[in-house]
């Protein structure tokens, strides 16, 4: 009987959202009847009917196999940052250091403090929701999260010894934001999307502080869309890293990773 009721309910949820343009109601409707009922299940239906993002009513996000805390007005980590996770490891020397800026949620610095005990690693961000939201994921594996523009947070210690500075900045055109769909529009900061004219204003200045953070072998690793990932490149170039423009099509992401120098044996 009461998987009779079950199946109901989550017939029931799945329609409501379907019929507000969720396009994958069922596992919505799964997630939401997980956590939720009574009263607050029905709140969380109205406010996932209203467009509100189904991972700021929940609290949390799945990234990398984890479940991080996402708060209200903090940006969603997105399933294709994970090329730059990927990318982050992959140049991550053993007992590395690895900073994350513009780390919203920290959920990359989590991954990567969860998953590699040996290294070190630092997230920071300007705004205050996020830094209250990635101290509370990354701290719990070790990591520290500092306040400020850019890398001005960054203690004055580790400047010049960073091995990976990693992020993931803002970057759509101020045009485009209108274009945006309405859950990032309405939900997320313009903080967190706003790249400027053409994209890549903060990701410059990210790539700006890495030439003073990273050590001589140390790379930088930006997320990029896919159409100015060769502006982002360029600017690299411009701030005197070689760059790489790396693809990938089952995530539908971009990242450009930028060397200081080759490595002495090339
Ligand atoms: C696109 S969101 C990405 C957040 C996180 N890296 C992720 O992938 O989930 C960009 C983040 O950059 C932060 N940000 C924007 N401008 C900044 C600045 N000048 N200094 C520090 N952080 C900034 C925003 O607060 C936001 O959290």
């Amino acid at each position: 009987m009461a998987d009779v009721a079950d199946a109901g309910a989550r017939a029931e949820v799945a329609a409501r959202l379907r019929s507000a343009g969720s396009v994958f109601a069922e596992e919505e409707a799964d997630l939401l009847l997980a956590e939720l009922d009574g009263d607050e299940l029905e709140l969380a239906i109205q406010d996932r009917v209203h467009g509100e993002p189904l991972e700021h009513i929940l609290g949390w996000a799945e990234f990398a196999g984890l479940r991080v805390a996402v708060h209200p007005g903090v940006f969603v980590p997105r399933r294709r940052t994970e090329l730059l996770l990927e990318q982050a490891l992959a140049h991550l020397p053993r007992h590395g250091l690895l900073v994350e800026l513009c780390c919203g949620s920290a959920a990359l610095a989590t991954a990567v403090a969860a998953g590699r005990a040996d290294a070190s690693v630092l997230a920071s961000d300007l705004d205050r929701a996020a830094v209250d939201c990635a101290r509370e994921n990354l701290e719990r594996y070790g990591g520290q999260v500092v306040t400020g523009d850019i890398a001005s947070g960054v203690p004055e210690q580790l400047w010049g010894r960073v091995d990976v500075v990693v992020a993931n900045a803002p970057y759509v055109p101020t045009r485009q934001l209108g274009l945006m769909p309405a859950e990032a529009r309405l939900h997320e900061p313009v903080l967190a999307l706003d790249g400027g004219p053409d994209g890549t204003r903060v990701q410059d200045r990210v790539v700006a502080a890495a030439v003073e953070l990273l050590s001589p072998t140390g790379v930088v690793v930006v997320e990029a869309s896919r159409s100015e990932a060769e502006q982002t490149a360029a600017r690299m170039v411009w701030r005197g890293f070689i760059p790489d423009v790396v693809l990938d099509d089952d995530l539908d992401a971009t990242c450009v990773v930028g060397r200081r120098s080759l490595p002495p044996d090339e």
